[in-house]
């Protein structure tokens, strides 16, 4: 007998909104509450609490059929490790929305991203950056660090950070600016490009159906 198995973020933004949709979904797990691994009852769907960061990585190498993740996240893995391909979005969920910005410092008198050509850029997501910025034919240096990114400019190890931003509090507090948002992004479930066997592909439609019903009935 087949199942899949889906993997969400352990703890943070993402954990309660992505267990949500799945027990919406119909799905009930056997867990422990320090256990890493649940068992899907039921459903054949098990469920993997991991690092956000981790979840396209383990799509990849094929360690799970599903993941709910930011689309920055996705997208960035992709574009490190498989050229942009290898995954795909087969629904955005709805929640975690938050965008991509480009922000500097608040006295830096500057006035559009091109000005930024050359420059430092801190970001935890320079794969990212770099095509967003390319496709702008800005062309800067990404100083890579994966949490913290608005200290950078500060410190003067960066002239600029390309961070996430939600509220736009962590901004204000380290006076930065955001200068231009370059990509929007939210929470949405991924799954190996690549063909599933009929079983488990069975499984997925199954799943996908009744996620269809949850979200539209959110709506
Ligand atoms: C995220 C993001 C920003 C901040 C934005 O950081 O990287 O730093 O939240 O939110 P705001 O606009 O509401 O202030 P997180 O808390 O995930 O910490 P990390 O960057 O150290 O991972
Ligand atoms: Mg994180
Ligand atoms: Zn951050």
């Amino acid at each position: 007998m087949s199942r899949l198995r889906v993997a969400i973020q352990k703890s943070g933004r993402l954990s309660d909104r992505s267990l949500g949709v799945l027990k919406r979904c119909g799905l009930r797990f056997a867990h422990s509450k320090d256990k890493l691994f649940w068992f899907g009852q039921d459903f054949p769907v098990d469920l993997l609490l991991v690092r956000d960061d981790d979840i396209p990585r383990m799509l990849l190498d094929g360690v799970c059929e599903l993941g709910i993740v930011g689309e920055n996240i996705a997208r960035e893995v992709m574009l490190e490790r498989n050229g942009g391909t290898g995954l795909t979005c087969l629904r955005k969920l709805g929640f975690g929305q938050c965008r991509l910005s480009l922000a500097v410092p608040e006295d830096l008198e500057i006035g559009s991203l091109q000005e930024l050509q050359g420059k430092r850029v801190a970001t935890s997501y320079p794969a990212l950056t770099r095509a967003l910025l390319g496709e702008q034919g800005v062309t800067v240096q990404a100083v890579e660090l994966s949490g913290s990114v608005e200290i950078a400019p500060g410190l003067g190890t960066a002239d600029a950070i390309s961070d996430l931003v939600s509220t736009g509090s962590t901004l204000r507090a380290n006076h930065l600016r955001e200068l231009e948002v370059l990509f929007r992004s939210q929470a949405a479930l991924y799954s190996p490009s690549t063909p599933l066997p009929d079983e488990k592909q069975q499984l997925l439609d199954r799943l996908l159906a009744r996620l269809e019903g949850v979200l539209q009935a959110a709506e």
